[in-house]
């Protein structure tokens, strides 16, 4: 139940101020994870608040992959990796970007989707919204249908939503 999915945030969420810089409270989701029954609720739950027809999820690195390809999977979707700079070979597109605690550099692998394609952009968690907007520019370069974007976790007061102003969001937990 919903409830229950709530409970779930406080027991299996942990917390660590001033990480990896002073002034973050860092969610941490690796309780979660290794819970194998918490883990196989989440994803089902996840399932029933994404849009319908996805075919393709875009992931981004390095939690984005744990949740995204597990949700793919149970969708019958693809799953398309964007991974930080220099790990991809031939000619991913590439892109500059600041995030909550630091700044970096995303790329989607070369022929990643065709157009048209039904696309989910998704991560676990969203705080200033930088790594998504990246993500979102970086998957519209392919001219797909875009279906929204969405997250385990996010972070309300850090505005992330404000640099997603056209694409539908979809969230498991918000937090004020
Ligand atoms: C974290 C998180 C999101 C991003 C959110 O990733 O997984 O991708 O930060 O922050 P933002 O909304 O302020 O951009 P991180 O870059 O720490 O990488 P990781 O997944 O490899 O730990
Ligand atoms: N990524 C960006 N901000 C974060 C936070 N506060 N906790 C975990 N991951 C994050």
């Amino acid at each position: 139940t919903a409830a229950e999915i709530e409970t779930l945030r406080s027991t299996h969420i942990a917390e660590y101020p001033d990480f990896p810089t002073p002034g973050v409270l860092f969610r941490d989701i690796t309780p979660l994870l290794r819970d194998a029954n918490a883990l196989r609720r989440i994803i089902r739950y996840w399932t029933t608040l994404l849009p319908e027809g996805i075919e393709y999820i875009v992931g981004t690195e390095a939690r984005g992959f744990v949740l995204g390809a597990p949700l793919a999977y149970e969708l019958g979707a693809g799953f398309i990796p964007v991974r930080k700079a220099g790990k991809l070979p031939g000619r991913p597109a590439g892109l500059k970007y600041e995030l909550e605690y630091g700044s970096a550099e995303i790329q989607i692998p070369e022929n990643s989707l065709p157009a048209g394609a039904r696309t989910l952009v998704l991560d676990d968690l969203l705080a200033t919204g930088g790594t998504a907007a990246a993500t979102v520019e970086l998957t519209r370069r392919f001219d797909v249908e875009l279906l929204g974007a969405s997250f385990l976790i996010e972070l309300e007061g850090l505005g992330g939503r404000d640099l997603l102003p056209d694409v539908p969001l979809t969230t498991v937990w918000s937090i004020p």
